[in-house]
């Protein structure tokens, strides 16, 4: 059966081309996402994390193979346009030998670090997940390739890694910031240099009501900022575009709150 497409959200921004902003794919089906940049054409795909799911691995092998509708949808991309991927929370346990899988579908990884592409920088910032299971694994050598409890049951504190980030502002040119988790911008993104940031991760709140308050449609509940978010979908501040995500990972069902994809361009 074909999953239901994601609708297609479009914000006219200030930008050298067009791009796409996926987030939150979740090993789902890759096709109807595909099927709509075939369509649409964008110049550059952005990939902000959450691409795999990061249930504990079921078996001896890599994790990433767990995840084939991951690999196709990013071999998909790269063979449409120049694309570009950030690590998310789900993205936490990846070894260097998947994330060489992940490099060899084409695309750009960004993993606290970024690449230069026709006058723009465009920098990824991982999930603090990600180091802090690096920190884990080096801790627990020799215990087997991938984690017996899971990175949440960790408590601690998160703080990303953001000593690239000095270095990534003061590149020349357009600067795109790949960044899953938007509770991060408030916290270490905003006051800096940065044309347009893109995130995820929140599912659009899960279900989205209206806010007589507000006058637009906010979210229930965020990971990372808990009951009535204020960061879940949407244009903020003229440069945080948030997507909510290709798909649901949890049995509460999304309610209001269609599966989306996301397109920038300046028209
Ligand atoms: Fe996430």
């Amino acid at each position: 059966m074909k999953t239901k497409s994601p609708i297609e959200t479009h914000y006219s921004l200030p930008c050298p081309c067009s791009m796409v902003l996926l987030a939150d794919f979740h090993n789902s089906d890759p096709e109807p996402v595909l099927d709509s940049l075939r369509k649409s054409k964008p110049e550059i795909i952005t990939i902000a994390g959450d691409f795999i799911r990061g249930d504990l691995p079921k078996g001896k092998g890599l994790k990433i193979k767990e995840n084939m509708p991951a690999v196709e949808l990013l071999r998909g991309c790269a063979a449409l346009a120049p694309t570009f991927v950030s690590l998310g929370n789900h993205e936490y346990m990846l070894s260097d030998a998947d994330l060489k899988v992940v490099q060899s579908t084409g695309v750009t990884l960004l993993d606290n670090s970024w690449a230069a592409h026709r006058g723009m920088i465009i920098g990824g910032q991982s999930s603090a997940y990600c180091h802090m299971y690096r920190d884990y694994r080096k801790q627990h050598k020799g215990e087997g390739l991938y984690p017996d409890i899971a990175i949440y049951d960790l408590k601690k504190k998160q703080i990303p890694r953001l000593d690239w980030l000095d270095a990534f502002e003061q590149q020349e040119g357009f600067r795109l910031i790949l960044c899953h988790h938007p509770e991060y911008y408030p916290l270490y993104l905003r006051e800096r240099k940065l044309d347009l940031i893109f995130s995820g991760h929140c599912h659009g709140g899960q279900w989205r009501y209206y806010s007589l308050l507000h006058r637009e449609t906010r979210g229930v509940y965020a990971p990372g900022q808990g009951f009535f978010p204020k960061l879940t979908s949407g244009v903020h501040d003229g440069k945080l575009v948030i997507s909510r995500g290709l798909s649901n990972t949890v049995r509460i069902p999304r309610i209001n709150n269609p599966t989306e994809i996301v397109y920038i361009s300046n028209n």
